[in-house]
């Protein structure tokens, strides 16, 4: 294999997670920040992030590892160039370009004569592979007073890594997308991947190859496809999750149990067993934000996106409904003390954008509850981002148990499995468990003198609301 150079403008989750992996898999890469206190870290072996993996394998690709705040130090030489800035919703549900735009700006500014493919990472609106090439162009332009001629190609190639398992995901990828219009670009973009294609990279001992794990599929596509793919992914994986949320409701009318008809219905190879976990619903940085995006493009062009939007919504009634479950369970919430089980949107992350457990937390302290909040990784986190959030942060879930009206499980947290429950239950006031992801060994609870109300399980038809 030819080793590349390779440059990665943006260091969050999805960019430093690219670059560590290329470099592992033996690519030269320098990756470039703005934030310095990010940089020095990075460069010091630790991660500013929290990701299983990501530190360990750092370290084994450390000699091909560079870290920077300079264009200057990472663009002129790069064969490839990956944009990975963070695209946050603008209040419309557009997506926020000016990271992007800024990082095209750079690039186009250092950029020198040599073929490079710069490849858009990010999740960009369908359409910005051109906006990005005219950026680049014209601050080569104003850098170099000519055009850029043949010199570089846009390219995009979207990540479907999700947090917590992102190096697990880029080692080991269902599939790679990459779009370009010059074949230049894709065969620049095939040689960049193939020892993630073929597999053949030596397999690091914390995170084994899947036994049945032989090639990649490598799909080539035009630009415009590959920036839709990322965005239909993200979208068909969230109304998956809110389909099997509003069949949770009407299970909870008819006394069904949604647990066992996602298992009925997943077993069939058409549908696919996986993203039909009741519960909470979706939250962190890709669902909410992707579908509001492909909405509002959707409007752009004069279409509107009934399925994808009714996703949306019924993502986030299913906040609510937590909240009338309590209502229901202790009748007033004014002056009861409520505890949250985990903040991070998910397991294995401290990331707690759309975090549920936040929004749930307000929903209650508008409704008079005192709400106390544990979570096993982002509680500093939580506090330093919410300074006018009015919950008491608990580093013990004993303390976020002692005289509760109710515990409210919110993130599937492995730890929380296997709490105390037995001492939870003697502390609290009411020993009252809201599951909201259907996650705890009910018959344990309930043994443990619980009473457990799961999300769709129906076994409990007082809990019904009144519109379902
Ligand atoms: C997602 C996509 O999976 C990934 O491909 C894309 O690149 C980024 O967005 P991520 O947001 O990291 O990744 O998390 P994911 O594991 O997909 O979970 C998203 C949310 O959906 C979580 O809040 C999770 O709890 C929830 N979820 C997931 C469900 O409520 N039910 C499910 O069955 C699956």
């Amino acid at each position: 294999m030819k080793a590349m150079k390779v440059a990665v403008i943006g260091t969050g989750y999805v960019g430093i997670t690219t670059g560590v992996t290329l470099a592992y898999i033996g690519h030269q890469v320098t990756c470039v920040d703005v934030d310095l206190k990010k940089l020095a870290l990075l460069r010091s072996g630790k991660a500013h992030i929290y990701e299983p993996g990501l530190e360990e394998l750092m370290h084994l690709s450390r000699e091909r590892l560079k870290f920077t705040d300079a264009y200057a130090e990472a663009v002129p030489d790069a064969d490839v160039i990956f944009v990975a800035v963070g695209t946050p919703s603008a209040p419309d549900g557009s997506p926020d370009l000016r990271y992007v735009q800024a990082a095209a700006e750079g690039i186009g500014q250092h950029l020198n004569s040599k073929f490079t493919v710069i490849v858009n990472k990010s999740t960009v609106p369908i359409g910005s592979g051109n906006w990005v090439e005219s950026l680049v162009q014209s601050a080569y332009e104003a850098k170099n007073g000519k055009k850029a001629k043949g010199n570089f190609a846009v390219a995009s190639n979207p990540e479907f890594l999700r947090e917590g398992s992102a190096i697990y995901d880029s080692l080991y990828p269902d599939r790679i997308v990459v779009g370009a219009e010059r074949e230049e670009a894709l065969e620049t973009l095939y040689n960049l991947y193939r020892p993630l294609i073929e597999q053949s990279f030596p397999e690091p001992a914390f995170q084994p190859r899947p036994n049945a794990m032989k090639a990649v599929p490598l799909i080539s596509a035009d630009l415009a496809s590959a920036e839709l793919i990322k965005y239909a992914a993200n979208a068909f994986l969230s109304v998956k999750i809110s389909f099997i949320n509003e069949i949770a409701a009407l299970a909870e009318r008819v006394g069904a149990d949604v647990t066992q008809i996602a298992r009925g219905i997943g077993l069939d190879s058409r549908i696919g067993p996986r993203f039909l976990q009741a519960g909470i619903g979706w939250g962190g940085s890709c669902f909410g934000k992707d579908t509001a995006a492909l909405v509002s493009t959707a409007k752009e062009y004069g279409l509107s996106m009934p399925i994808v939007q009714a996703a949306r919504e019924v993502n986030y009634r299913q906040r609510e409904r937590i909240v009338e479950k309590l209502q229901r369970e202790l009748k007033i919430l004014k002056g009861r003390t409520i505890g949250l089980l985990g903040l991070a949107f998910k397991p294995n992350t401290d990331d707690l954008r759309d975090s549920p457990a936040l929004d749930i937390a307000q929903r209650l302290i508008k409704q008079g509850v005192k709400v106390r909040v544990h979570d096993p990784i982002a509680l500093e986190q939580a506090r330093e981002q919410n300074p006018d959030l009015a919950v008491e942060y608990c580093q013990n879930v004993m303390d976020l148990a002692e005289d509760a009206d109710a515990v409210v499980l919110v993130t599937d947290w492995a730890v929380y499995r296997d709490l105390d429950w037995e001492g939870m239950a003697r502390l609290m006031k009411k020993p009252l468990v809201v599951d909201g992801r259907n996650f705890l060994d009910k018959r344990r609870l309930e043994k443990a003198g619980f009473q457990h109300v799961g999300v769709g399980t129906g076994t409990n038809p007082q809990l019904v609301t009144a519109e379902g």
